[in-house]
C-alpha cells in the first residue's frame, strides 16, 4: 500500500467519497459529512481515521469478528499458507480445506460434509440448489418448496431475498423467484396469541403452511436458530422440538442457518445445539475466520451428500463451483479462528458474560421504561424498545436509531434492526467479540443507559 495515501486521512476520505459505494447506506448526507473509515482494531476496540476510539458491540457491526480484533496468529497462519499455495479450484482439495473440514465436522455430531463457498448468501444458495437438486433427482422435481421464516434473513441475493422475511429488505428487488413459502415468525412478544402454550401453537402455524402447501411439494425448512436482525428471536421452549418433529413427520429438509450463531456466538459451538436439534444441513459464515478471510461453509450429513452419489447420471452431481472456495486464505484463518475459541474457552465466555450483558439489561428496565423485553443467548442480546409497554407499541425507528447514534457519540458501536420489518425496526442489537469482560459490558451498557435517559426521557 501507498504509505503516504494511507498516513494522509484528507487523501483517504476525498477518494473514499469519490469512488467507494458503501454497502447499505444513502449516500446522499456523504455530500456535508465525512464517510466513515475504520483504520484499526484491538480487542474490542476500533479507531477511526480522526483518530476517534470505539468499543465495537457488535463485532464488525455486522456479528463477525468473534474472536476480537488484531489476532497476528490468524494473521501470519494466512500468510505462511499463501506464499506456500494461495489457491486452487475446488474440485480438487487443499491441505488447509481438508484439516478444516476435518475439525468443524468434529463439532458438530452427526453432520460430515463440508462445501467451501465465499459468503453467507452463497452457502445459502448451495443449500437451496441441494434441495432443488435432491427434488429433481428423488422426487421427480415435485419436492422444491422451501419453506422460510417471518423476521429470517438469509443474504442479499434474488433467491436469498426470496427466502427473506424482512419485507423492508426486498422492497425494491422484485420480482422475486419462485418457490419459497413464508410461515409465521415466532416471537411471542410480539404475537397476538401470546401466553400458555404459545411455542405449540406456533409450531402448529407451520404445519398449517406444510398441509396447504402439499408435503410432497415442499423439500426445505431453512430456518435461523435464533433470528438475529429481525429482532433476536429466541424460540420459546418446545419450538424446536416441534419443527424437528414435523421435517421427521413430513420428510423435509431441516435446514438452519448458522451464518450469525455459528462458531460460540450463543454459548454453545452452534445456535441450534442449545436446542438439541439435528439438522440435515446447516449453512454458516461470519464468525468462521472471524472476518480474517472470507469464507463461508455449507455442511451437509452423509445421507444429503450420498443422495448426489451416482455415476450414471451424467450431470446427477452437484454440479456448483465458487471460484474463491479454493482460496486457501479462509480454511487457514478458519482453523486458528476455531484454535483460539477452544484454547480461550470462547463458548464459555460466550454463555458467561451473556448472562451478564442479560442481567445488566434487564436491570436498565426498572429505569427506562421504553425497554419492553431483553432477550437473547450468549453474547448475542437484544433490547426491545417500546413507545407503551402496556400496549407494546414499537417505538418509532428514529427514536431507536437516535439512541444508537448518541451510544456512537459516547465512543460505543451498538446495533439495532433498521429497515427490515416495516414498523418492527425496534430491537437494540448486541454481540460483542466473544473475549468480551465484565467491565466491557459495563461501559457498553452504560452508554445506552445514558442515551436512554437522553433519547427516551
Ligand atoms: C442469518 C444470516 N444469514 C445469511 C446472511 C448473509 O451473509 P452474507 O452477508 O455473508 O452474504 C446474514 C447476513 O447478515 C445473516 O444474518
Amino acid at each position: 500500500m501507498d504509505t503516504a495515501f494511507a498516513n494522509d486521512p484528507a487523501r483517504v476520505i476525498e477518494a473514499d467519497r469519490a469512488h467507494v459505494w458503501h454497502h447499505l447506506i444513502q449516500h446522499k448526507p456523504f455530500e456535508t459529512i465525512d464517510p466513515r473509515i475504520i483504520v484499526e482494531g484491538k480487542g474490542l476496540r476500533v479507531w477511526d481515521i480522526k483518530g476517534r476510539e470505539h468499543i465495537d458491540a457488535v463485532s464488525g457491526a455486522v456479528w463477525t469478528v468473534n474472536v476480537g480484533y488484531g489476532r497476528e496468529s490468524i494473521a501470519n497462519a494466512v500468510r505462511d499458507q499463501l506464499i506456500k499455495m494461495c489457491f486452487y479450484a475446488g474440485a480438487a482439495g487443499t491441505i488447509p480445506g481438508a484439516q478444516f473440514a476435518q475439525r468443524l465436522i468434529e463439532k458438530m455430531p452427526g453432520l460430515a460434509r463440508v462445501y467451501y463457498a465465499n459468503s453467507g448468501s452463497e452457502a445459502n444458495e448451495k443449500a437451496f440448489k441441494m434441495v432443488r437438486q435432491i427434488s429433481h433427482k428423488h422426487h421427480g422435481g415435485r419436492k422444491s418448496k422451501i419453506l422460510y421464516r417471518d423476521r429470517d434473513y438469509h443474504g442479499t441475493t434474488i433467491a436469498c431475498l426470496s427466502a427473506g422475511g424482512q419485507q423492508e429488505r426486498n422492497a425494491q428487488y422484485g420480482p422475486f423467484t419462485p418457490g419459497f413459502v413464508e410461515i409465521p415468525h415466532c416471537l411471542e412478544y410480539q404475537s397476538p396469541d401470546r401466553g400458555e402454550g404459545y411455542a405449540l401453537r406456533a409450531v402448529q402455524t407451520i404445519e398449517d403452511v406444510i398441509l396447504r402447501e402439499g408435503p410432497d411439494t415442499i423439500g426445505a425448512l431453512c430456518l435461523e436458530p435464533i433470528t438475529a436482525g429481525g429482532g433476536i428471536i429466541v424460540p420459546p421452549a418446545g419450538y424446536w422440538e416441534g419443527v424437528q418433529a414435523l421435517c421427521r413427520k413430513y420428510d423435509i429438509l431441516l435446514l438452519i442457518d448458522e451464518v450469525v450463531c455459528g462458531l460460540g456466538r450463543t454459548g454453545t459451538w452452534f445456535g441450534y445445539q442449545q436446542f438439541g436439534v439435528q439438522p440435515d444441513i446447516v449453512t454458516m459464515a461470519k464468525g468462521v475466520a472471524s472476518g480474517y478471510a472470507a469464507i463461508s461453509c455449507c455442511v451437509t450429513t452423509e445421507a444429503v451428500f450420498d443422495m448426489f452419489k451416482d455415476a450414471t447420471d451424467k450431470l446427477g452431481h452437484f454440479r456448483d463451483i465458487s471460484t474463491f472456495g479454493g482460496c486457501t486464505a479462509g480454511p487457514t484463518a478458519a482453523l486458528e479462528n476455531m484454535r483460539i475459541i477452544e484454547d480461550e474457552d470462547l463458548c464459555g465466555n460466550s454463555a458467561r458474560m451473556g448472562a451478564y450483558l442479560n442481567g445488566l439489561l434487564t436491570e436498565l428496565m426498572a429505569r427506562h421504561p421504553c425497554i419492553g423485553e431483553v432477550r437473547g443467548m450468549g453474547l448475542f442480546q437484544g433490547a426491545e424498545l417500546v413507545a407503551d409497554r402496556d400496549t407494546r407499541e414499537p417505538l418509532a425507528e428514529k427514536l431507536v436509531q437516535a439512541v444508537v447514534a448518541d451510544c456512537l457519540a459516547q465512543g460505543v458501536i451498538i446495533g439495532a434492526s433498521n429497515r427490515s420489518m416495516p414498523g418492527y425496526n425496534n430491537t437494540l442489537l448486541f454481540a460483542p467479540a466473544l473475549i468480551a469482560t465484565r467491565d466491557d459490558l459495563d461501559q457498553i451498557v452504560g452508554a445506552v443507559d445514558v442515551a436512554l435517559e437522553r433519547v427516551c426521557g
